[in-house]
């Protein structure tokens, strides 16, 4: 009986490692240990040898084996299609794989990549900066004098660490950080994010996302600057857009203006979105101040160039119908999936 008893276990042993993974080896499996003359069939045969007052315990053992084969068996049945022996495999391959969740892209970074593809088919090349800035470059270089309230603690976030430092207050930084690099011309497009000590509520956040642009080579004119947005807007918001430009001042261009855009809601007709005036301003340009192309070792003799600067975040929720800029940084998952570069 000890023998017997030894096999069952070297039996079970076989089972488990049993790789039944085609049919073949399925069907050769099911011979081996559940035919007519398989190993079940042999052990019960053995019955008769087994003393009788071993019999019932005998009777358990081998039940027990009989279903762990049995179970195996079938288990690997149902996984197959219809359990017919063939020497296809019992892994369909030609049902679908599972899922793969593919996440959608933030409607900034979707924004940001129209805004930036557009300007490269003109041929600007992509540059970025830092965001923790010194103030020679967020400020000093762009001709932004030591009382310009924008360097007020009310809107920079400076470092307590050194108050020389601070949070990028624009991305105007990043026309220093190119022209300091002394290669000339230049013609790039900066996206990146800023920061401005603001209250935070639907309509302004600490910080957000802006495009710089830049131009700067031999007698570029404010006519290369016009021709150059107005066949921005034109790709960005379709044919129909008509834009204005009106006089304004930043310390780093000169003469320097603001453009305006018919409003995409009412198409110039007046509403609440436009504040009935039929344009919405999106974004600042100007001609690179004298003074700034010389804090970068540029002479203003020889060279010239344009600059502008927009907002990510405007467009974008004129473009979604969005209306609070807070929703921007939640994370909600039901708000980001709703995007898609389609849309
Ligand atoms: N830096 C300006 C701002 O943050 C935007 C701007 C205006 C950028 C005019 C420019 C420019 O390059 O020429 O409001």
């Amino acid at each position: 009986m000890e023998d017997i008893l030894q096999q069952i276990e070297d039996y079970k042993k076989e089972i488990s490692a049993a790789e039944l993974d085609n049919a073949d080896k399925l069907e050769a499996f099911r011979i081996r240990f559940l035919g007519a003359k398989g190993v079940v069939k042999n052990l019960m045969g053995s019955m008769k040898d087994i003393p009788a007052e071993n019999r019932k315990s005998f009777g358990l053992i081998l039940n027990g084996f009989k279903q762990l084969a049995e179970e195996k068996y079938e288990a690997v049945k149902e996984l197959s299609s219809n359990g017919k022996p063939s020497s296809v495999p019992l892994v369909d391959y030609s049902l679908p794989g599972d899922p793969i969740g593919v996440g959608s892209r933030h409607p900034i970074t979707l924004m940001r990549n129209r805004i930036v593809s557009i300007f490269q088919r003109l041929g600007f090349a992509v540059a970025e900066g830092p965001e923790i800035e010194d103030d020679w470059h967020n400020f000093t270089a762009l001709n932004l004098d030591e009382n310009h309230p924008a360097r007020d603690m009310q809107d920079t976030f400076y470092l307590s660490k050194n108050p020389d430092w601070l949070l990028r207050t624009h991305t105007s930084n990043v026309q220093i950080r190119e022209m300091e690099k002394g290669k000339l011309p230049i013609r790039i497009i900066c996206p990146g994010r800023v920061y401005r000590n603001e209250t935070v509520s639907a309509r302004s956040h600490c910080f957000f996302h802006q495009v710089e642009g830049l131009y700067i080579a031999e007698e570029v004119s404010f006519a290369d600057l016009k021709q150059t947005l107005y066949f921005f807007v034109k790709e960005m918001f379709g044919e129909d857009i008509r834009i204005r430009f009106r006089p304004s001042y930043f310390p780093f261009t000169e003469p320097s203006a603001e453009m305006d855009i018919s409003c995409l809601l009412c198409g110039g007709e007046g509403c609440a979105v436009c504040k009935r005036t039929g344009w919405l301003e999106i974004l600042g340009c100007g001609m690179v101040h004298p003074k700034v192309l010389e804090n970068c070792n540029i002479d203003p003799e020889k060279y010239s160039g344009f600059a502008f600067g927009m907002g990510i975040e405007r467009p974008a929720l004129l473009k979604y119908g969005i209306t609070d800029i807070r929703l921007f940084s939640e994370n909600d998952v039901r708000f980001l999936r709703q995007f898609t570069a389609a849309n």
